[in-house]
């Protein structure tokens, strides 16, 4: 297949829109920009461009996308027994980096959801994925546009580094401000449950979700045999092809830590940077989690053209947006995480 590239970024952007539309009207599949990640969109009523968009990104099948809405009418499209406490979680953080699971309204295709009966809904901030979708007049699916494993796509490049040649087109726009996926969150069990932490931060969660539960996988590993609220965590995921280990401790342990190492490489601090002896990346300030959030799957691509067999990591602090960094660098170690 010929992948088309829709520059939005220049005088394009009004052809963008339009062609990308139209695509998705007649049941193609194109990544479009969203201000977290770039994302593989598809009709969320079409079960065959679904399962296209399955088969472009290696995806397991019981994984459920994320369908994303332009305004808040679509909502009814899309889902069913809608409760109050989301209109208020609406109000409060739409558009933007936030998505809720609410019972799955019929006219969705069940290969969305992967056959729950449950659906995670969305409504970016970015205005070329919104004038997309508005303009296409449907509700649209989309994972990130990576092959399902690898780092989440934050740049056109990247989606087509993965996906050139299997999907319909890419929509180049500006690279993705947020930098990792949005924050999920549950509202179908007895109390909200956050199930992927994001740039909406536990904090300002509670002040709509005051009785919000954090799951037990947001970090840790699922045990044999258990099942996952989210699908989507129990995968090997946003891992680099190098081996990775996520490190934590201060500045002054970890750069002696890594000065030791021999055909590796380090993913550091700003402020260690000029200490650290052997290859490294910085992914940003330490005391700056938003930057770490928009650098770090970007980082983690780049880990790979440094032909080490082994790359360490600086865990991030756990707090505000640090939470969800760390969340995907844990799954990126694969859950290796060296304590100093
Ligand atoms: O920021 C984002 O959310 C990006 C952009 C493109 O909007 N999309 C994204 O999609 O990250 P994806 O497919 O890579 O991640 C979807 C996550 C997975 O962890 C999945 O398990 C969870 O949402 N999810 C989707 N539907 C669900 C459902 N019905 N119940 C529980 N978890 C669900
Ligand atoms: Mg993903």
């Amino acid at each position: 297949m010929y992948t088309k590239i829709l520059d939005a970024t220049a005088g394009g952007y009004n052809n963008a829109v339009s062609t990308a539309s139209e695509i998705l009207k007649n049941g193609g599949i194109v990544a479009i920009p969203t201000e977290t990640v770039y994302g593989l969109a598809a009709s969320a009523y079409s079960d065959s461009a679904i399962k296209a968009v399955f088969e472009a990104k290696g995806r397991p099948q019981d994984n459920p996308l994320i369908v994303h809405i332009s305004d808040l009418e679509m909502l009814k499209c899309v889902a069913r027994d809608i409760p109050d406490v989301a209109y208020e979680c609406a109000k409060r953080f739409w558009p933007g980096p936030f998505t809720m699971v609410l019972p799955k309204g019929k006219k969705i295709a069940d290969s969305v959801s992967g056959g729950l009966d449950t659906v995670a809904v969305r409504m970016p901030s970015e205005k070329t994925a919104r004038d997309i979708i508005s303009q296409s007049m449907l509700p649209i699916a989309a994972p990130s546009a990576n092959t399902s494993g690898l780092p989440s796509p934050t740049t056109a490049q990247h989606v087509i580094n993965d996906l050139d040649g299997k999907i319909d087109a890419v929509v180049k726009g500006n690279d993705c401000d947020v930098g990792i996926e949005s924050t999920v969150v549950s509202l179908v069990g007895e109390k909200p449950r956050l199930l992927r932490p994001g740039a909406i931060t536990v904090e300002m969660l509670r002040e709509v979700l005051v009785d919000l539960i954090v799951d037990d996988a947001v970090l840790q590993q699922l045990r044999e045999g258990e099942s996952a609220a989210s699908p989507g965590m129990k995968y090997k995921h946003y891992a680099p092809k190098t081996d990775a280990f996520l490190v934590e401790g201060c500045s002054n342990s970890f750069v002696r830590f890594v000065n030791q190492k021999t055909d590796c490489a380090a993913v550091c601090f700003e402020e260690e940077y000029y200490s650290i002896n052997i290859k490294k990346i910085s992914y940003g300030s330490k005391r700056d989690e938003k930057t770490l959030a928009k650098n770090v799957f970007s980082v983690l691509r780049d880990v790979d053209k440094l032909n080490v067999k082994e790359v360490y990591i600086h865990a991030p602090s756990k707090e505000g947006v640090g939470l969800a960094v760390y969340n995907r660098l844990i799954r990126a170690a694969a859950f290796k995480v060296i304590k100093l």
